[in-house]
């Protein structure tokens, strides 16, 4: 076994990160190994690093099993509140989604209402986002496509939108590393740039290159605790001002407690 090979085999070997899609722990090994060559101290960092980009924001328990089982209960029983009810459920289950919940219909009706009806949506870096459907301006028959790193995560959302009647599905990837995206009228990278500037500085302007959609959504988490808010607010103006600089695109942006979203409009049509 070389090097990698083994820092990635020990990686996958711990149950915490055992369903990490393995294309992430490759990835992230390899930068470790070149920071640091010693076998234990870079199966450390790299843990740790998967606990930084993916791992901090889900509960210690994940239960998909259950939580499929009442989605498939509220979805027999006919009743739109029971499946409102079982999606904030399950929602409350990542951080990111939890501190969208108590603003997710008015977030998703003010930032989409410049696209109108949504057809397509590309979900990068995901989590349990797709959960929100319920609340996003989605046209009938609309097609959700969803990415993130974690197996069973992405067993699960891809279930979800079965029952949910979307096209689509969910794919498990590094999405640093995407060479080609799926078309979409709305790309979706939500609260995940800072996430993937941990990785790769040049991953998000990369994947920037690639979309091919009218709209792209990116958005980055806020704090109102102390007195960081203002700083985070203009660190991530500034990110976002650097990813679209000398790009032709029209550029909105909306502020609420916990998040700053920009909805990034792109000369192409769809
Ligand atoms: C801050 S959370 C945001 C989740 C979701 N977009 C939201 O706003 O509710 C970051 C997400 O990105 C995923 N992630 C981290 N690195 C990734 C990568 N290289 N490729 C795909 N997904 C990644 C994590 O597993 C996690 O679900």
């Amino acid at each position: 076994l070389s090097d990698l090979d083994s820092v990635v085999e020990a990686v996958l070997t711990s149950p915490r990160y055992a369903r990490v899609c393995e294309e992430l722990v490759v990835h992230v090994a390899s930068i470790e190994l070149q920071k640091r060559p010693s076998f234990k101290e870079a199966v450390k960092a790299t843990k740790s690093k998967l606990h930084q980009v993916a791992g901090s924001y889900l509960d210690i328990r994940m239960e998909y099993g259950d939580w499929l089982e009442e989605l498939q209960r509220a979805g027999a029983s006919g009743s739109a509140e029971a499946w409102e009810a079982a999606c904030r459920d399950i929602l409350r289950h990542q951080s990111s989604t939890r501190e969208r919940l108590p603003i997710v219909e008015r977030f998703y009706r003010e930032v989409l209402e410049p696209v109108g009806a949504v057809h397509s949506v590309l979900d990068l870096g995901c989590g349990l986002n797709p959960l929100a459907a319920r609340w996003m301006p989605l046209a009938e028959g609309a097609e959700y496509r969803a990415y993130d790193v974690y197996a069973d995560m992405v067993d699960f959302v891809g279930a979800f939108l079965r029952l949910a009647g979307l096209r689509g599905g969910a794919v498990c990837d590094d999405v640093s590393r995407l060479t080609d995206v799926p078309p979409a009228q709305v790309v979706f990278m939500l609260k995940c740039v800072p996430v993937l500037d941990q990785l790769d500085r040049s991953a998000v302007p990369r994947i920037l290159e690639l979309v091919d959609g009218a709209h792209v959504l990116i958005s980055f988490p806020l704090q109102s605790l102390g007195g960081k808010k203002k700083g985070m607010v203009r660190t991530y103006e500034a990110r976002m001002a650097q990813l679209a600089s000398g790009k032709p695109w029209m550029v909105r942006r909306f502020e609420y407690a916990t998040e700053l979203a920009f909805l990034v409009s792109t000369s192409m049509g769809r």
